[in-house]
């Protein structure tokens, strides 16, 4: 930013990216149509009892067959850039091996449908879809994953790169650790405090071994998202500060050091026990990949405090009653979101740094046919978004955010009971109807920011 910029002056620089964020599972429908595998969350929400009211990703929000029209809504919002994921199981059904034509050219056309309206795919290659037959061998607890991933990535990469010019390779990977193998409520829904640490140390393999294909294979950029939540000790008690270093190395540290510096944060140790094994110095060279750029999902903080019963962390969440909360009973805190961003600036040196992710699931009022309104989320955008321009002006090296989510989709475990959109979806008829939210945030991106200065 220029130095006569005032201080209620929120307008970001040219070409800052403004985008909105979906996962291929949370809304494509039609898991298994033209040839796909099955993936770990379609069993998974096939499982009685695992998800909210039973639901599964079965039909979503249909986005396998509109997403013509959901490109044109894009369109109507003004966004600059799309991110979306792609399912490993519609390109390789089996994880490995022989290749679905098919599926490739839904993404093939996706791509093409975004290019001629202008807007920038920005492109995850796994966002938490893994293929069953993977899971059948091992899934993240084998080691042999880094080489099924970037053989995947391989193919993919080949079709698109040129026209998708921005890659991530995983998506928040300690969702897929944490939820998947340590507490079990995600996908595939493992509770072993042994095979936490290995399944860390093979997503981080899987995105060392895809960033090496893509240099070998593409042009572009290649980067990481990761989601990030700042801790904040409860007291200034020793016990709370020691809990509070344990809490941040444990989820906002276990990737990004490895990934950027090459090694784990010591505290993983004391978390983890004889649990947490050696891992060999050559490993340890192979995470450390140079990337071109960091995806940031940032959606809350957490005030922290020591908790022995809280296993294995002994850190546990303090809740602060007279703040705002969203439906997931997520603090809503706009400034630990500047305070992240300049953290990672600062840890671990200037990198180009995307918002991928931040936004909330609020109780909507009904909607009518054509006017969700949505205060709540409205003001959730906007304070975030001023806390992005506040890293930006101190130093941040912003280039672009992405909202969660362009639509109402699937929310993992919790089904279809949290909304998230910016676009309401109706899903008995498949109706979209933009949320007052969603009007917002074209403003911003029509003023470049410019609007924030009022409401
Ligand atoms: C995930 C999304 C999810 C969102 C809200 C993120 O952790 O990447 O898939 O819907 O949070 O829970």
């Amino acid at each position: 930013m220029n130095g006569t910029t005032s201080r209620n002056d929120f307008r970001f620089p040219d070409g800052f990216l403004w985008g909105a964020s979906t996962s291929a599972y949370q809304i494509e429908g039609s898991p298994l149509a033209d040839g796909a595998g099955s993936n770990i969350w379609h069993r998974f929400s096939h499982t009685p009892g695992l998800v909210a009211n039973g639901d599964t990703g079965d039909i979503a929000c249909d986005h396998y067959r509109r997403w013509r029209d959901d490109i044109r809504l894009m369109k109507e919002l003004g966004l600059a850039a799309y991110r979306f994921s792609i399912a490993w199981s519609r390109i390789v059904p089996q994880g490995t091996g022989a290749v679905n034509t098919r599926g490739l050219d839904f993404y093939d056309r996706l791509v093409d449908g975004l290019l001629e309206q202008g807007i920038a795919p920005l492109v995850t290659l796994y966002h938490w879809d893994l293929p069953s037959a993977l899971d059948d061998r091992g899934g993240w607890l084998n080691r042999d994953i880094g080489e099924w991933f970037a053989e995947y990535a391989r193919v993919v990469f080949r079709k698109l790169d040129g026209r998708v010019k921005k890659w991530v390779t995983l998506n928040e990977p300690w969702v897929v650790t944490d939820g998947g193998y340590l507490f079990g409520v995600l996908a595939p829904g493992h509770k072993n405090l042994y095979e936490a640490p290995l399944a860390t140390h093979n997503t981080l393999r899987a995105h060392a071994l895809g960033v090496q294909a893509y240099r070998a294979e593409g042009k572009h950029e290649i980067g990481l998202v990761v989601n990030l939540e700042p801790k904040y000790p409860a007291s200034d008690h020793p016990r709370d500060i020691a809990a509070t270093a344990r809490a941040d190395a444990y989820m906002n540290r276990q990737y990004l050091d490895p990934a950027l510096l090459g090694t784990y944060p010591e505290e993983l140790r004391d978390i983890f026990g004889d649990a947490w094994p050696e891992f060999s110095a050559d490993d340890m060279r192979l995470l450390k990949q140079p990337i071109d750029f960091l995806g940031i999902n940032y959606y809350t903080r957490s005030v922290t405090r020591d908790d022995s019963t809280a296993l294995p962390v002994r850190a546990s969440r303090v809740r602060q009653p007279r703040h705002v909360h969203t439906e997931l009973d997520w603090e809503v805190w706009p400034d630990a979101l500047m305070d992240v961003l300049l953290w990672v600036t600062k840890r671990y040196g200037p990198v180009p740094l995307y918002v991928t992710e931040n936004g909330s699931a609020f109780y909507d009022p009904p909607s009518s046919e054509d006017l969700v309104d949505d205060p709540l989320r409205t003001w959730y955008l906007r304070n975030h978004l001023r806390a992005v321009h506040r890293a930006l002006q101190q130093g941040a090296d912003m280039r672009g955010y992405f909202c969660w989510s362009l639509l109402d989709n699937f929310e993992w475990a919790h089904g279809y009971s949290k909304r998230f959109g910016l676009v309401h979806v109706d899903y008995a008829t498949q109706q979209r109807t933009v949320k007052g939210s969603g009007r917002f945030y074209s403003e911003v991106i029509r003023t470049n920011g410019a609007c924030l200065a009022g409401g």
